[in-house]
């Protein structure tokens, strides 16, 4: 296939813009020039000389000569508006963005085969590890069982820290956002809605499903204490922020996020700091294991290198699954088990445990093992938060362990 001499415009010179100028820059095979950068702050000092930038979006989108849109912007709503604009107008778009992906997903496939342009946005996933084009390609026949994994760095290096260190989670926080590993409001990572919104991009090339993300029940880490890290520790697990999806039938498939144990006989027992890691587990291949980093600007800026490069080569994403069509369905009612750490007796109740197998109470903590249904988690995710409680899935019972 021959390829085609890319011209491409540049929204957004912060950590993942400057880190994939850099990238560029070092592979001297590649040929692409970036033709302009768009960016919001007109006092900023930049390390290039200003004639490279504008302030104006028309000055790309109505560029002609610009054949390749890199949209690297920390706003969602005004990426959606660069992007479906680009789209809209005939050019193909490379982006990082996992909240406008999964919050658009459907719309922007539509807009895809609609205008027959590309949208690619591997680093919007896994950051370098290369899962989407995996899923797409790799295992486009083979019957994937399940997906989990750990896709989001910043919860990882904090629990890290923790584990290592046996420091509060205030601390740690604290400590990551000094040193610029943590946004300043960290919700979005801690929570866990970064990994979710990650998880329903893999799920739209795993499955073919396109789920609205508040379909997806997610929880996060901000309630984590120090106990529940030393329970995990003297039982030999560590705790991970673990989102997941797996088939529950032949045409049905469910998926969360939730903290999880993880033994030392895991892979993603070695997983730390803001490391990323996927599992993916299928029928023939097996198990499969993929890590690397999830974050930062180079790591971030390679893989929106690659999709360059990708889409210099007329490469498209097919949506394979979901043209198969062999999931159809997406449940809530899956039952799996937990570990719940609380204070007050009467949250215990909320919850519906359907088995106990192991019960603690001492002065301070307390805490009960047992299974749960996804779908009472999800009626309770409002409340959660600002409970006095942490919930870590056990990986044992009904889904497979695997990790
Ligand atoms: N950082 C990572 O490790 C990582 C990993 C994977 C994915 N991502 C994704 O990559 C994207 C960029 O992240 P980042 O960490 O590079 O963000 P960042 O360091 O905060 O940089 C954001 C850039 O976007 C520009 N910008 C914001 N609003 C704009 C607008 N309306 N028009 C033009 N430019 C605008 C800013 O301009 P000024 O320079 O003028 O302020 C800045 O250059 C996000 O979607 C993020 O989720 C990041």
């Amino acid at each position: 296939m021959t390829r085609e001499k890319l011209r491409i415009g540049l929204f957004g010179y912060g950590c993942v813009g400057q880190g994939l100028h850099d990238v560029l820059n070092s592979s001297k095979g590649f040929k692409a020039d970036i033709v302009r950068i768009c960016v919001k702050d007109r006092s900023k000092k930049r390390r290039i000389p200003m004639s490279n930038f504008t302030f104006d979006k028309n000055d790309i989108l109505n560029d002609p000569s610009i054949n390749l849109v890199v949209e690297l912007i920390d706003d969602a709503e005004e990426a959606f508006n660069i992007v479906s604009t680009a789209l809209k107008s005939g050019k193909n778009v490379v982006t990082a963005n996992k909240l406008m992906v999964a919050t658009h997903f459907r719309e922007l496939v539509e807009m895809q085969w609609k205008y027959k342009v590309s949208l690619l946005y591997e680093a919007s996933a896994g950051a370098s590890i290369p899962i989407i084009r995996n899923l797409e390609e790799y295992y486009d026949n083979e019957l994937l069982h399940s997906l989990r994994g750990i896709l989001n760095g910043t919860t990882n290096y904090i629990l890290t820290k923790m584990y290592n260190e046996d420091r509060e989670y205030a601390d740690i926080l604290k400590e990551a956002q000094e040193k610029g590993f943590a946004e300043s409001k960290p919700a979005l990572d801690v929570d866990g809605w970064d990994a979710k919104y990650k998880l329903c991009i893999i799920t739209g090339h795993a499955y073919g499903l396109f789920l609205n993300p508040d379909e997806v029940f997610h929880y996060g880490i901000s309630n984590v204490s120090r106990f529940d890290i030393r329970y995990a520790k003297e039982k030999g697990y560590k705790i991970k922020l673990v989102p997941y999806v797996g088939k529950t039938d032949d045409t049905t498939i469910t998926s969360f996020v939730l903290p999880r144990f993880i033994s030392a006989d895991k892979y993603l027992y070695n997983v730390d700091n803001e490391y990323n890691g996927v599992i993916t587990q299928a029928a023939f291949a097996d198990k499969q294991f993929f890590s690397g980093k999830g974050a930062g600007g180079h790591a971030t800026g390679s893989a929106v290198l690659s999709d360059i490069s990708a889409n210099s080569y007329g490469y498209k994403y097919e949506y394979k699954k979901f043209q198969q069509g062999t999931i159809t369905k997406y449940t809530r009612d899956f039952k799996l088990e937990v570990y719940l750490r609380y204070k007050d007796e009467k949250d215990v109740e909320l919850f519906g445990f359907e088995e106990v197998s192991e019960y603690f109470s001492s002065k301070f903590d307390k805490y009960v093992i047992g299974v749960v249904n996804l779908k009472n988690l999800y009626e309770l995710r409002e409340q959660l938060q600002s409970k006095d409680v942490f919930i870590v899935n056990t990986g044992r019972k009904v889904i497979e362990t695997g990790t």
